[in-house]
């Protein structure tokens, strides 16, 4: 079997942590080799990069610095890490992709989506994930969960009006694309959620095998 792509998004406070390791406990009691990686980062290079993004010092970087950073790390995490695992039947659980991009740099900076489809076109071809998970929750409570935590990285301290933008686009992309978006309550505490996300997994690995017996059976 191929291995799949499932993606994890949400605002900061979302819970995406936590859950990844749900989603890959579940994978993994399947019988399936998993990799769990990140972005930005992932990857030596895109770690690097990572650094340079979320650095508060950077506080003056332009906007389309910020996006062509994103698909730089993006490019070297793909080809060096997500592709290779996928070709070996590995399946890949990514905290945050490009659904992230469209957000953050789309909805949060404002910046032009033709500019973010053209270059998810150029680093990604045709490539999407098979499943997203989608962590929404209200911006304030996301907020104050991640600024409780430690000290803000260069998103975290973007205001509270970033992130309702932010949040507004992951769920206009979810409503656009239903068939790879599963949107989950993060509101809720974080035992309820995994539940959620656990069945929302077991959903899919269910309609990956049920395709599975109907190829094997078609003439
Ligand atoms: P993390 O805190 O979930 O690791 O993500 C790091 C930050 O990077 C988070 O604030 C969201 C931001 N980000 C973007 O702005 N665009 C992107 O494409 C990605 C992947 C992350």
């Amino acid at each position: 079997m191929r291995g799949h792509f499932i993606t994890l998004e949400g605002i900061e406070g979302a819970g995406k942590s936590t859950q990844r390791d749900a989603v890959a406990g579940c994978l993994r009691d399947a019988g399936l080799s998993v990799l769990v990686t990140r972005e930005p980062g992932g990857s030596d290079i895109a770690e690097r990069i990572r650094a340079l993004l979320l650095d508060p010092a950077n506080t003056g970087m332009h906007g389309d610095t910020e996006l062509l950073l994103m698909f730089a790390a993006r490019a070297e995490h793909l080809h060096r890490r997500i592709l290779p695992a996928l070709t070996t039947g590995t399946w890949v659980v990514c905290d945050r992709f490009t659904d992230a991009t469209y957000a953050y740099q789309g909805g949060g900076r404002g910046l032009p989506v033709a500019h973010i489809a053209g270059l998810e076109q150029l680093v990604q071809g045709e490539r999407r994930p098979d499943l997203t998970l989608l962590f929404d929750l209200p911006a304030a409570v996301g907020l104050a969960r991640a600024r409780g935590r430690s000290e803000p990285d260069r998103f975290e301290a973007e205001q509270l009006q970033f992130f309702e933008r932010v949040r507004d686009t992951y769920r206009a992309r979810a409503a656009a694309e239903a068939g790879r978006f599963v949107t989950i309550d993060a509101e809720r505490d974080p035992a309820t959620v995994a539940a959620d996300t656990i069945a929302a997994v077991q959903a899919y690995l269910a309609r990956v095998c049920a395709g599975q017996r109907r190829t094997a059976v078609d003439p």
